[in-house]
C-alpha cells in the first residue's frame, strides 16, 4: 500500500483523541468517530488545548495548528470513515464490542483498508477473525497520553500480513515514536508486566502494608517510575487495568493475575480515577496530598 493519506480513529477518550491528534499534527486527514457526541465536543477541545500547549513550548508552530485542526474532522455517523486507508479503534476495552465494531467497519472501509486496535491485552487475532481481512488487522498499542510517550507496541495477529505489518510500522515511525514488536499474547508485552506490578500495589494498599501515598513515593523515590503504580492506575483508568487483568487471567490462566478485590470494588462504585475526578485519590479536592502530578499533554 501506498503512504497512508487518511485515517479514521474510532474511539474520542484518551487514547481515541491522542492518537487523531498525532495524525493530524502529521498533516493526515483524520476523521475521528465517537457514538457519544459530548466525547467528540470534548476531544476537540483537548486536542486543541494540547497542540497549543506544544506551540506556547516552541515545539509546533501556530501554521502546525492551524493546518492539523483542519485536518481534524468529528463525526458520530461511522460510515464517514469509508475513505480511510487506516482505521485504528481505540473505545471499550471490551472484546465483543470491539468485534462488532471491526465487522461494521470491514463492511464500510475499502478493501485495501488496515484495521488496527489499540486494545492494551485483547487478542489481535481473535478481532481479525471477526472480519474478511484477517492479513489486514493489526494491534497498534500507543501509551498513554499518545503524543508525549514515545513507544508503540506493534501486535500481529495469526494471519496479519508483512505489507500490513510495515504500513503500520511505517506509520508509527512518521509519528515519531520508536516501534517494539510483540506476539499476539495477552498484554502483549508491556501490559503484562505492568498490569501485574499495578495489582500487586492494590493488593499492598489492601492488606494495610503502607498507605496509597508511600506506595506510590517508594515506587518513585526508590524505583526511579515517574508515577507511583496507584497514581498511574488513576491516570490509565481503573476500568481499563480491570479489564487487563481479566483478560490476562483468562488469557493465560495463571491464579496471579486475579484482580486484587479493592480494584474490583473501585470500578464497581465508578471511582474510575482522572477521568471521573476520583479513584484512589480524589482530584476535586485541590490539597497538595491528594493531587499528585502527571505528564501534562
Ligand atoms: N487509558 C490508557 O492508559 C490506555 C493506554 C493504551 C491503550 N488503551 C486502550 O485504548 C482503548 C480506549 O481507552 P481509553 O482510555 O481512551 O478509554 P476512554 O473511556 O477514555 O474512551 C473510550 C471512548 O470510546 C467511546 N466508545 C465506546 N464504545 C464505542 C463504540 N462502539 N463506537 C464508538 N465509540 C465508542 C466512548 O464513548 C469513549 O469516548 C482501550 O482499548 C484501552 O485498553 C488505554
Amino acid at each position: 500500500m501506498a503512504e497512508i493519506k487518511s485515517i479514521g480513529v474510532v474511539g474520542g477518550g484518551q487514547m481515541g483523541s491522542g492518537i487523531a491528534q498525532l495524525a493530524a499534527v502529521n498533516g493526515i486527514t483524520v476523521w475521528l468517530h465517537d457514538t457519544d457526541a459530548g466525547a467528540l465536543t470534548r476531544a476537540l477541545s483537548s486536542i486543541s488545548d494540547s497542540i497549543q500547549r506544544f506551540v506556547s513550548k516552541g515545539q509546533l508552530s501556530q501554521e502546525v495548528k492551524t493546518e492539523a485542526l483542519r485536518c481534524l474532522r468529528c463525526t458520530s455517523n461511522l460510515e464517514d470513515l469509508a475513505s480511510a486507508d487506516i482505521v485504528i479503534e481505540a473505545i471499550v476495552e471490551s472484546e465483543d464490542v470491539k468485534k462488532s465494531l471491526f465487522v461494521q467497519l470491514d463492511k464500510i472501509v475499502k478493501k485495501s483498508a488496515i484495521l488496527a486496535s489499540n486494545t492494551s491485552s485483547i487478542s489481535i487475532t481473535r478481532l481479525a477473525a471477526a472480519t474478511g481481512r484477517p492479513q489486514q488487522v493489526i494491534g497498534m498499542h500507543f501509551m498513554n497520553p499518545p503524543p508525549i510517550m514515545k513507544l508503540v507496541e506493534i501486535v500481529r495477529g495469526a494471519d496479519t500480513s508483512e505489507d500490513t505489518f510495515n504500513v503500520t510500522k511505517a506509520l508509527a515511525e512518521r509519528f515519531g515514536k520508536t516501534v517494539i514488536c510483540s506476539q499476539d499474547y495477552s498484554g502483549f508485552v508491556v501490559n503484562r508486566i505492568l498490569m501485574p506490578m499495578i495489582n500487586e500495589a492494590f493488593h499492598a494498599l489492601y492488606t494495610g502494608v503502607a498507605t496509597k501515598e508511600d506506595i506510590d513515593t517508594g515506587m518513585k523515590l526508590g524505583t526511579n517510575h515517574p508515577m507511583g503504580p496507584l497514581e498511574l492506575a488513576d491516570f490509565i483508568g481503573l476500568d481499563v487495568c480491570l479489564s487487563i487483568m481479566k483478560v490476562l487471567h483468562a488469557g493465560l490462566g495463571d491464579a496471579k493475575y486475579v484482580p486484587c478485590p479493592l480494584l474490583v470494588q473501585l470500578v464497581d462504585a465508578g471511582r474510575l480515577g482522572r477521568k471521573r475526578g476520583i479513584g484512589v485519590y480524589n482530584y476535586n479536592k485541590v490539597s497538595k496530598e491528594t493531587k499528585p502530578s502527571s505528564p501534562r499533554l
